[in-house]
């Protein structure tokens, strides 16, 4: 991979990436698009990261299917799919880590303590394998993506990092390969994130700048349906990512909700 990148850049080609983990739907294939929309060679990785997965969560479970993967993509414009084996990013001995002082420690972070440390040493990886010029990672995923702007700001690393929007099923639900986990009833439990974000939405239309109330409102909401169980509701800064109390300017609402077994997240900005 890395003397393919030398290549191409010896040809004054421009590389896009996108990092996946594979199990790709119509949220993934956005990024491709948007990757496209800047270079003129697109790079995909599918590489579920043991490293950002903690103990008693869903590694060996996550779904799988590369054949399905490659043949979706095939269609989009990908020009490599990156695929490599755990023990070749991991192998014996291996012992460097990025860490973050303060992002982390927000939102996500709480619950999934060493998830940020496994996804910065990830991207980092894949950054100087791949070689890209720019590289695209989704809005669903705010933290990470604040956690990787960050990264990329203070190592100095020549990437251009661009945020692309979350994408929805038709009735609201954010597109993630997890939602495969779910069954009917659940994945009726699982509107009920884009339903508070949304509730939440109209609250502060209304003229409601409390940050507290809102999150009460939403905490009713979505414990108002079948097997839901709330990880967190914050309002904050969508810079720092640092707790609101009273909201005067544009506000990240971002929430995690486990739906029986199936852990889900999502997030608006507030305005
Ligand atoms: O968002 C993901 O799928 C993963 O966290 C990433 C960025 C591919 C790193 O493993």
């Amino acid at each position: 991979m890395q003397s393919l990148s030398d290549l191409l850049k010896h040809e004054k080609k421009r590389i896009a990436f996108v990092p996946t983990m594979g199990f790709l739907h119509k949220g993934h294939l956005s990024l491709m698009k948007e990757g496209l929309r800047h270079a003129d060679y697109l790079v995909l990785s599918i590489f579920v990261n043991p490293a950002q997965f903690g103990p008693g969560e869903d590694l060996e479970s996550y779904p799988r299917n590369f054949k399905k993967d490659a043949d979706l993509v095939e269609k989009e414009g990908v020009n490599v799919i990156f695929a490599p084996d755990a023990k070749d990013i991991y192998p014996e001995h291996f012992q460097t880590y990025i860490t973050l002082n303060d992002l982390p420690h927000h939102l996500c972070g709480i619950s999934r303590p060493n998830h940020f440390r496994g996804v910065a040493t990830i991207v980092t990886k894949l950054f100087n394998i791949v070689k890209p010029h720019t590289a695209i990672f989704g809005q669903k995923d705010f933290q990470q993506l604040a956690v990787i702007k960050q990264m990329v700001s203070d190592l100095n690393l020549d990437i251009e990092i661009i945020g692309a929007p979350i994408i929805r099923e038709d009735d609201g639900l954010a597109m993630s390969s997890r939602n495969v986990y779910l069954s009917v009833d659940e994945r009726q439990s699982a509107l009920s994130l884009f339903k508070a974000l949304n509730n939440s939405q109209k609250l502060l239309k209304s003229g409601e700048t409390d940050a507290s109330k809102i999150i009460n409102e939403a905490v009713k909401l979505i414990n108002s349906y079948k097997k839901t169980l709330i990880d967190y509701i914050a309002v904050c800064d969508p810079e720092t990512l640092t707790d609101i109390k009273k909201i005067e300017k544009p506000v990240l609402m971002a929430l995690a909700v486990k739906i029986g077994k199936t852990r889900l997240i999502d997030n608006m900005i507030l305005n």
